[in-house]
């Protein structure tokens, strides 16, 4: 949550630094602000509301600074307001701060600079940082070249809680100062020019190189160079990696928006997903891993750990693993599954799923099974996230940038990954060799199928433009459609604003029911052979009810039962889930269009939520 944006270098900072913040505004949209330092001392302009309003801000046209830092918020301690917007400054405008986080000690720091002296002017917690900095920076004697950075580091000492932060002063106009806790940061290396983001995509039209800070690391920005310090100050180095990521998949390229063009990303992304990892006649290979046949026998259970719709992609996981390896495996919500002592140990595998890799929850959960002796394995997007840097083992989804907050394309990946990571499994364990090879089969023909799926766009836009003024909308499935008809109730909530409920099918009578009423949309999901006549009977019931439906289907049924009936290719069961869930995702984009909704930015969300 929150993006930040720095740059140092020889061109005007200001436009790179609203670009970078507009590429970033997935992770925050309530207010947005910047500051450069110019000729006569530290500027700083910002204003609730979207980033696009700083270019009405008058004066920021006459910014001729070349470094400087940027930010667009989400709100967590104040209202979005003016004042309570980042850049803050020190009582004495030495210093001006970007900070993605939370500090949780705040209250004590405040209380503490009050008495000495500090006034403050928001309700951040933020806004202590610069004066702590500044606290420690003027009771240094020694005014030599690290005095600014002895001063950040005694700050950070003092500061609970989670931070990714930058910070320029205006006593030293040629360096900016960078740490993090908990938080992301990365930095982006060009010639003669260096930039700071929370995450690669904001920057990478300037440079496909980068740096990633650990926790509690400091680096120091100048034009030419960065530098970087341990937690002691001891100086460190560090090599960059190169994302192979290019610009364009950064970009609309074309389409309406980011949503819609991830939604049709999806075929690529399974495609580069599954990669080079099998083929039929061979056993399927991660370089990254090297389990063995007697530790896979010796864990007793599975724990996958995520938040939001990777979490969705957990549960189809779950699925695969148990019938495929017969082990049991139990997903959960990493916010609830760390706060309840989970029974972990050496004899359990922990699986984290995140496509940012910085989910906070998640990577807490993961700090949590280590500490209980288990293994962890992370499933990313993000090559050198936070989750990869933290898990003993690392394998990634290839969906490229996803940007849109309502993820499609890395929810399609994840489930993918997790399946081939259950065949990898499976075939160390000696499984039953005729379901993995029927499986690897039905998965190399996947991407074609998502396809023709994707072809079926114009008549769910049809049934939307039908349902897109209803205030509740139900989902109902059984088995693995179960788990889809969840992530299809997810995103129609994300980005309609629609009240929406999931169900296991069987569950309807003992509740929702109630709920039905004449002309409530109900959108089921059947895809499950075996499970045919029991899905049709509860449809039934609640047409009985005066429902209108939407079925999703790869059988044979009679579709005049219902008011429309979306037919999908049939596949393999265990990754039906990955074509059931295309209808749904377009649903709920062509509702959210009809009804003029900001597809990519819904109201309160951030992509990527790094605060617990
Ligand atoms: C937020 C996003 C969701 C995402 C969830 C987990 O809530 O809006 O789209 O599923 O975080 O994110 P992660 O990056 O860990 O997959």
């Amino acid at each position: 949550m929150c993006g930040i944006v720095g740059y140092i270098g020889n061109q005007k900072a200001s436009p790179i630094l609203i670009n970078g913040l507009i590429r970033l505004e997935y992770r925050g949209y309530d207010s947005a602000g910047i500051s450069t330092i110019e000729d006569n001392g530290l500027s700083l302009m910002k204003d609730k509301g979207r980033v696009k309003n700083l270019y009405h801000l008058e004066g920021i046209d006459d910014l001729t600074g070349t470094i400087g830092i940027a930010h667009t918020r989400w709100a967590t301690h104040g209202k979005p307001a003016k004042e309570n917007s980042h850049p803050h400054m020190d009582n004495s405008q030495t210093f001006s701060v970007v900070h993605n986080g939370i500090i949780e000690n705040y209250h004590e720091l405040r209380n503490f600079l009050t008495q000495n002296g500090y006034t403050f002017y928001s309700q951040t917690d933020t806004e202590v940082i610069p004066n702590l900095v500044h606290y420690y920076y003027q009771k240094d004697e020694n005014h030599d070249e690290l005095r600014f950075l002895r001063a950040v580091k005694n700050a950070c000492g003092d500061l609970k809680g989670s931070y990714a932060i930058e910070i320029i002063c205006k006593d030293y106009p040629n360096i900016m100062i960078v740490t993090r806790k908990d938080s992301p940061l990365v930095i982006g290396k060009g010639e003669n020019e260096n930039y700071i983001s929370s995450d690669i995509p904001a920057i990478l039209s300037f440079t496909r190189n980068f740096y990633l800070l650990d926790d509690l690391e400091f680096a120091i920005l100048t034009r030419e160079a960065v530098s970087f310090y341990d937690k002691d100050l001891n100086p460190t180095s560090k090599e960059t990696k190169t994302i192979e990521w290019n610009s364009a998949s950064a970009e609309k390229e074309g389409f309406e928006d980011f949503m819609l063009k991830e939604i049709y990303e999806q075929p690529t992304a399974i495609r580069e997903t599954i990669g080079a990892k099998f083929n039929e006649s061979t056993k399927c290979e991660f370089d990254e891993l090297n389990f063995t046949k007697d530790y896979l026998s010796s864990i007793n259970k599975i724990y996958i750990v995520a938040c939001g719709t990777a979490m969705h992609a957990g549960l189809v996981g779950k699925n695969v693993i148990e019938k495929l390896c017969k082990i049991t495996t139990e997903v959960d919500v990493a916010s609830e599954f760390r706060y309840r002592d989970p029974l972990v140990d050496e004899k359990t595998l922990c699986i984290f799923i995140s496509q940012s890799g910085e989910t906070a929850d998640t990577i807490a959960a993961l700090k949590l099974c280590k500490e209980k002796g288990s293994k962890t394995l992370a499933i990313s997007n993000v090559i050198g996230s936070s989750i990869t840097r933290e898990a003993d083992y690392s394998i990634y989804t290839h969906a490229g940038p996803e940007i849109a907050v309502a993820s499609t394309k890395a929810y399609t990946s994840q489930v993918i990954l997790i399946t081939i990571l259950a065949i990898y499994f499976a075939e160390i364990l000696e499984m039953d060799s005729q379901m993995i090879n029927t499986l690897k089969k039905d998965i190399m023909e996947l991407p074609k199928k998502i396809e023709e799926t994707l072809k079926l766009s114009e008549v769910i836009q049809d049934f939307s433009k039908k349902a897109y003024q209803e205030k509740d909308i139900f989902f109902l499935g059984r088995g693995v459609d179960e788990t889809v008809a969840r992530e299809g109730s997810l995103k129609l909530k994300e980005i309609s604003y629609i009240h929406s409920e999931s169900y296991p099918a069987g569950e309807l009578k003992h509740g929702p029911i109630a709920l039905i009423e004449n002309d409530i949309t109900v959108v089921s999901i059947l895809t499950d052979s075996n499970l045919v006549e029991k899905m049709v009977s509860n449809i039934q019931e609640v047409i009985t009810r005066g429902a209108k439906t939407l079925v999703i289907t790869n059988q044979n049924i009679d579709k005049n039962m219902f008011d429309m009936t979306i037919q999908i290719p049939k596949t393999n069961s265990f990754i039906s889930p990955i074509l059931s869930i295309v209808p749904l995702q377009l649903f709920a984009y062509y509702i959210s269009k009809e009804k003029g909704l900001d597809v990519d930015k819904p109201r309160n969300l951030a992509k990527s939520v790094t605060v617990e």
